[in-house]
């Protein structure tokens, strides 16, 4: 029979298909010198095919440094990186097939908004009527049809960086690298450029590296997150482990506010016997602020309560802030504001209450 019927056994390229998918991307002790001055110490680290992982740290940690050193605008002191299983250490930034979105857009101020989109089609030997097709499918996909013929000087911030963001991905690359793409925008427009980032992933599936200092923005785009300080990785992990679970006190202070539980006052009372160096550490959403002889939500032996004071109460929209006194500390507890609920004041006499498996054990 010459028609080709389709085998129901898998062919080898269908079973290669199904098999775990290699780390597109590997740091393998990575560290970056410049004079004495370590920018990236010793990093290594393991990016999966589609992932979206963020690059989290205060400034100066090192986290443009590993997104230059993957982008080969730098080279590595020691160590190599990997992307498919391959060294590209002698493959020039230009060949690595990469989008790049930098926080300062870094459009072609000269040129016009599509022919800005057109430049890495150009780069790559696409065609001008394939160009022409790609250009407009793209600008459509970032509802800038109208505005193709503008400069960037003549764009809005949010609407350059959704520029940079089509530009960089208009090629196709594989891989997709931003480096605080959204640090420049004022706050609302932050939050929905971070859901067109999403958005953006979800529809390409592009494996993404983004660097940021913003918190928010790491928890609410990425799939794991890289805590970096001084060079170094100070943890890996999913954004909800990383806030519920951090290894180390910088990173549970760097992910949002945490009360540390120390001194006479604080003593924990939990079933865990902490290991030396370690300090008690529990969220502000973990404490109940109740009136000394309020209602009590829980049992007693999975509770631990303490005795304090209200030193002030800060109102921000949905949630209230209350500093409490508790002996020689101040812990911080932070409410959802709810019809119903007593509000207190400073001064106020209060039981803070909190569930024992509430507290986690971090390392001074
Ligand atoms: N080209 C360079 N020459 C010298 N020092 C640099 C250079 N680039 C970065 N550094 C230093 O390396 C450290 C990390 O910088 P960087 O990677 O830019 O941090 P981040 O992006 O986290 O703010 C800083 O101490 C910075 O001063
Ligand atoms: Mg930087």
């Amino acid at each position: 029979m010459a028609l080709k019927m389709k085998s129901y056994l898998p062919t080898e390229d269908e079973l290669l298909e199904k098999a775990p998918v290699p780390a597109q991307i590997e740091f393998c002790n990575v560290t970056k010198l410049y004079g004495a001055v370590a920018a990236v110490k010793d990093i290594s680290l393991s990016v999966s095919r589609g992932e979206f992982l963020t690059i989290l740290g205060p400034s100066g940690s090192g986290k443009t440094t590993a997104l230059m050193l993957l982008a080969g605008f730098t080279t590595p002191s020691e160590g190599d990186i990997l992307i498919a299983g391959k060294s590209v250490s002698e493959v020039p930034s230009y060949r690595r097939d990469q989008g790049i979105v930098f926080q300062s857009y870094a459009l072609f101020p000269h040129l016009t908004v599509a022919r800005n989109l057109e430049f890495p089609l150009e780069m790559r030997g696409v065609n001008s009527a394939e160009r022409a097709k790609r250009v407009s499918r793209m600008l459509e996909r970032v509802r800038l049809s109208e505005f193709g013929g503008r400069m960037p000087s003549q764009l809005s911030g949010g609407q350059q960086q959704r520029v940079a963001l089509a530009r960089a991905l208009i090629a196709d690359p594989p891989i997709l690298l931003l480096d605080e793409p959204l640090g420049a925008l004022d706050r609302n427009l932050r939050e929905q450029m971070q859901i067109e980032i999403k958005d953006l992933h979800r529809e390409f599936g592009k494996t993404t590296i983004c660097v940021t200092h913003d918190q928010e923005e790491a928890l609410t785009l990425s799939d794991r997150i890289v805590v970096m300080r001084s060079g170094q990785i100070e943890q890996i992990d999913t954004p909800e482990a990383l806030y519920d679970r951090p290894n180390t006190r910088f990173v549970a202070n760097f992910l949002g506010e945490a009360n540390v539980l120390e001194g006479a006052d604080l003593k924990v009372q939990s079933d865990v016997v902490p290991s030396p160096g370690m300090v008690a550490m529990l969220r502000p959403e973990r404490i109940c602020v109740n009136a000394p002889t309020g209602p009590r939500r829980s049992d007693a032996e999975h509770r631990q309560s303490v005795a304090g004071v209200i030193e002030d109460m800060i109102y921000a929209g949905p949630l209230r802030k209350y500093r409490v006194r508790v002996g020689d500390t101040v812990l911080i507890a932070r409410e959802h504001v709810a019809s119903g609920q007593e509000v207190f004041g400073a001064g106020d006499e209060v039981r803070l209450d909190w569930l024992r498996s509430d507290v986690r054990f971090v390392t001074a």
